[in-house]
């Protein structure tokens, strides 16, 4: 495991985006995962700067994301295939038959489940999951729980997670109550993750996430097991975990 403090939000991102271009340009054809949400933002737009100067090349590359609401579909501008299309895709040389993203709209959701696991067996495996974390140290939409999840499921939002992202939302009431999410078996089976986080918020579960036990309830806390994860985090973010454990933190200035 490796934790890097980067100086702010804008240095978390140029670092995140500069680990996933070396990524593809080492490996043309990767198979990259990836997230949604606030944090990741910054990270695509160098991502896409990167791609219109011709330093990266995503022609070859296909994606995986983690998660969509359920009762969302792609034409929804709150749908995460609206999200990646507006804030990646559509501005990279990406063939976009080669960008996966669970349907929502799919009212089957055993159905769906099963179709989007076949498409990550299809894929093979992930060679770079970047990754978010939630304030409850959900991954994905993997919520605390008593057991980690495996493959893909229909999952129900806790309260911490609709106030989180109604932001992006008209209203709290709008924000779906149930998503589709990859398990944290499929997560973990990726060969490097990166987890990003930004602002005071995140302080404290990252600190827990990965100082703590290992244990569901935490579904973050996993990734401590993982032999290939690197953690970027802004001042703020590593402000509480810089304090229990400066050891493990690179750039700890
Ligand atoms: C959502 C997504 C997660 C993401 C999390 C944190 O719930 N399903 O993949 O990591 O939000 O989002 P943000 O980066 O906006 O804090």
């Amino acid at each position: 495991m490796r934790i890097i403090r980067a100086k702010d939000y804008s240095d978390m991102s140029r670092k995140a985006a500069g680990i996933i271009s070396a990524q593809v340009i080492l490996k043309p054809d990767s198979v990259l995962g990836l997230a949604t949400g606030g944090t990741p933002i910054g990270t695509y737009q160098r991502l896409i700067e990167m791609n219109k100067n011709g330093d990266v090349d995503f022609s070859n590359c296909r994606t995986v994301n983690l998660d969509e609401y359920a009762g969302l579909g792609p034409e929804d501008p709150q749908s995460y295939r609206s999200f990646m299309n507006e804030n990646l895709f559509h501005h990279i040389n990406i063939d976009m038959a080669n960008t996966y993203v669970p349907d929502g709209k799919n009212i089957d959701s055993e159905g769906e489940c099963r179709r989007y696991d076949g498409i990550l067996k299809k894929m093979g495996t992930v060679d770079l999951q970047l990754l978010g974390i939630g304030v409850n140290g959900h991954i994905a939409f993997n919520e605390p729980a008593k057991s980690f999840s495996k493959g893909t499921q229909k999952v129900t939002l806790t309260q911490d997670t609709i106030e989180s992202n109604k932001r992006f939302f008209e209203k709290a009431e709008d924000v779906p109550r149930y998503a589709y999410s990859m398990g944290i078996k499929s997560i973990f089976s990726a060969k490097r993750i990166l987890l990003i986080a930004a602002g005071k918020e995140k302080a404290k579960i990252l600190c827990r996430s990965f100082t703590g036990e290992i244990e569901p309830a935490v579904p973050a806390s996993v990734l401590q097991m993982h032999s290939e994860l690197i953690v970027i985090a802004d001042k703020d973010a590593m402000s509480e975990l810089i304090n229990v454990a400066p050891e493990l933190v690179e750039n700890a200035h």
